[in-house]
């Protein structure tokens, strides 16, 4: 049996098409356009793409969008004192900054990053988002994560009561996860570099949601005959060639379904992106979200 492959294309677009609506929905009743600021600190290639995708998704979805580009030689004093000014700003509702940083303020990363107002923090990396989320309130929630959980409701993959493996505990993916997959009620193990008899306890899952950062390292002996699995890895394995943490071509025969890469999850980050920037802007504005 083949598994059905769950596109990021066909999902991402349903998310940008209800983003859109409520962004409608917030300039008509309110007169408020929601707006994303997002700092880009020196001239990384890949994080220099990824911006411009930010932009131009927020065009398409009539998000003010605003490109913050600073120098490499921006001090930490230079960003802490930008973010002041876009946590004061009354037209920019959700504030990102682009990671990772260069080399020389790298170390300042988390001290920059905890600046950002938490009502504004469309990454969900504020510990009061995090809190917020260990807790049960509504909060701004990382962007992938989130969007692989709405991902799973559009697909009708049930996840009441499932048993959920995630493989890595990184606080962008793995342990948001946790959370999020728990809060719906599923019984989630986390796995990571330590675990022992790794494969045991994969073949339990019946959702198993791969995020370590390892090339094709989920094979067809790890998976459970018709889990689902979730691949939230990208890996560079040679300049055009990027593959996902499970060994796609296998894991297709056993799963019941699964996400491609590149072309899986990847998509569904800055769709959900802009669902984070229309969560804000109704927070800002204390309407129900
Ligand atoms: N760089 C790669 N992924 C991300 C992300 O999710 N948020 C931010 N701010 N930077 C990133």
């Amino acid at each position: 049996m083949s598994a059905k492959i769950l596109y990021g294309k066909e999902f991402a677009a349903k998310i940008k098409e209800s983003a859109r609506v409520e962004v409608d929905d917030l300039k008509n009743k309110f007169g408020v356009t929601p707006g994303l600021a997002v700092i880009i600190v020196g001239e990384n290639p890949a994080s220099q793409v990824y911006v411009r995708n930010k932009h131009k998704t927020c065009e398409e979805l009539g998000i003010k969008s605003e490109v913050i580009a600073m120098p490499e030689t921006s001090t930490k004093e230079d960003l802490l004192s930008k973010i002041d000014e876009l946590n004061a700003a009354a037209d920019i509702h959700g504030i990102l900054v682009q990671l990772p940083l260069p080399d020389a303020i790298k170390s300042h990363s988390e001290e920059i990053l905890n600046r950002i107002d938490p009502l504004k923090d469309v990454d969900g990396f504020h510990p009061v988002n995090v809190g917020k989320l260990v807790t049960g309130s509504p909060a701004l929630v990382p962007c992938t994560p989130a969007g692989c959980l709405e991902m799973l409701d559009l697909a009708g993959i049930e996840i009441d009561g499932k048993r959920a493996v995630i493989i890595g505990r990184s606080n962008i993916v793995g342990k948001p996860m946790l959370h999020l997959l728990m809060a719906r009620h599923a019984t989630v193990t986390v796995c990571h570099s330590h675990t022992k008899n790794l494969a045991d306890v994969t073949r339990e899952a019946e959702i198993l949601v791969a995020a370590m950062g390892k090339p094709k390292f989920v094979t067809a002996d790890m998976i459970r005959q018709g889990a689902v699995v979730v691949d939230v890895g990208i890996n560079r394995i040679a300049p055009k060639k990027l593959v996902g943490d499970v060994d796609f071509d296998a894991a297709v025969e056993v799963a019941s379904a699964i996400t491609p890469v590149p072309g899986g999850v990847g998509l569904l980050t800055v769709a959900m992106l802009m669902k984070n920037v229309v969560k804000a802007t109704k927070l800002q504005l204390k309407v129900k979200t």
